[in-house]
């Protein structure tokens, strides 16, 4: 007998990014040297202080479990973290705390949606936006972007997708995967027509902290008054901190929708690991110097990445003012045969890459741009120099 799998499962694409990463181990494992630039996870170490926390938490007893939205001295920490940094006046018991910022937004979207319910996601988009989405039979509209805008949602855009059945607009800034960020003004506008329009906004803020050169960060509920009551922000310390396996991440949104992520979470994953916990409140209320250390080896990455782009014959790449992405538009070199193999697609040039340079990157498809590969540097100089000394030679020998 074979066990029938749920439709709504039965739907849901896997990872895209997690299956290039997997196809990269494996070239690894049969003992190739990979330049792996599809992870999307810092390769510095989680800082020592914050281990030692994690270690005290443990030897002080605390294993065991927790409330189930997680510890006060955390959401104490986060919401004087957004006041000092932001302006904004959150209360504790408006936070959330989960297994990481992609289950905060899988307890958002259950909180909120219910089947037919219209969530507008520009494009290109993370990957997991649209299909976390579809779980709750909520139905994802997604919005294409242009290049030439910087992959940026337009008021006018936005205003003409609204239907009866809109109800969240979800907006990643800086965003994964394109490393574009709106300005305050950009974010205002689009506040206009939420505001206008009754919307709610889900603000994907978990890259705020790594933003490059003159690019200023807006947290999304501070542009506009009015927008608290409307936003749900989502925040974690996986890429600040280089925590990724910690699993720690947060909502801060208005306090019914707090407490009914909290229910869903009692009955779902209880609290969130205890130790992880206490180890957050210390990369939150420890010592900063850490961030601006990795923030700063980050930038010198990004502007080398921009150099060797710039070099690309043919390729294109906004500028890239937050996250740890490159978006490159490949559009020229599709349709072309790499050693033998004609490709045509973004799947196929990232797969042909993979396979004839072990270069990793990650086709724009699964972002819902077509033409685009997504180069993470969330990896050392050297790895990157050699990737893309391999990005050119592979582009070289297409006929
Ligand atoms: C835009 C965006 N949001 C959320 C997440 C989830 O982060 P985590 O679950 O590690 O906190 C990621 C991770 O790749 C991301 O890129």
């Amino acid at each position: 007998m074979s066990i029938e799998i749920s439709k709504i499962v039965q739907a849901l694409e896997p990872s895209a990014t997690l299956a290039m990463a997997a196809k990269a181990k494996a070239l690894k494992a049969a003992g190739k040297t990979v330049y792996d630039f599809s992870v999307g996870e810092p390769d510095f170490d989680t800082p020592e202080h914050i281990c030692q926390a994690a270690v005290r938490a443990m030897q002080s007893g605390h294993t065991h479990y927790t409330v189930a939205s997680g510890i006060p001295e955390l959401k104490q920490a986060i919401v004087a973290d957004y006041a000092r940094r932001h302006g904004l006046d959150y209360k504790p018991n408006q936070v959330v705390i989960s297994n990481g910022a992609k289950h905060s937004l899988h307890n958002v979207f259950t909180v909120l949606l219910n089947p037919g319910d219209e969530v507008i996601i520009p494009a290109p988009y993370w990957v997991s936006y649209a299909e976390l989405v579809k779980l709750t039979g909520a139905k994802p509209v997604i919005l294409q972007t242009a290049e030439a805008a910087d992959f940026k949602l337009t008021p006018t855009a936005l205003a003409a997708a609204i239907t009866p059945r809109s109800k969240v607009l979800l907006l990643c800034s800086p965003s994964n995967p394109t490393g574009s960020m709106y300005s305050p003004q950009e974010l205002g506008a689009l506040a206009d027509v939420v505001l206008k329009h009754n919307l709610i906004v889900v603000a994907d803020e978990i890259y705020e902290r790594l933003t490059y050169g003159n690019h200023r960060f807006a947290s999304f509920a501070t542009v506009r008054p009015g927008l608290v009551e409307r936003t749900i922000l989502v925040n974690g310390v996986s890429k600040t901190y280089a925590m990724t396996g910690w699993r720690i991440g947060w909502t801060m949104s208005p306090a019914n929708v707090a407490t009914a992520m909290g229910d869903l979470q009692s009955q779902e994953t209880s609290n969130p690991s205890s130790v992880s916990q206490y180890a957050a409140v210390a990369a939150l209320e420890g010592p900063q110097q850490c961030v601006a250390d990795m923030l700063g080896e980050f930038a010198k990455r990004r502007d080398y990445v921009k150099k060797r782009i710039a070099e690309l014959p043919g390729v294109t790449c906004p500028d890239m003012a937050g996250a740890f992405y490159a978006f490159m538009n490949i559009g020229k070199h599709l349709g072309r045969t790499y050693g033998g193999a004609k490709v045509t697609n973004s799947t196929e040039w990232c797969l042909a890459l993979l396979e004839q340079h072990n270069v990793a990157t990650v086709m724009g498809s699964s972002f819902g741009a077509e033409g685009y590969a997504r180069v993470s540097f969330a990896t050392g100089l050297p790895v990157l120099e050699a990737g893309f000394n391999r990005i050119a030679a592979f582009l070289k020998s297409a006929t």
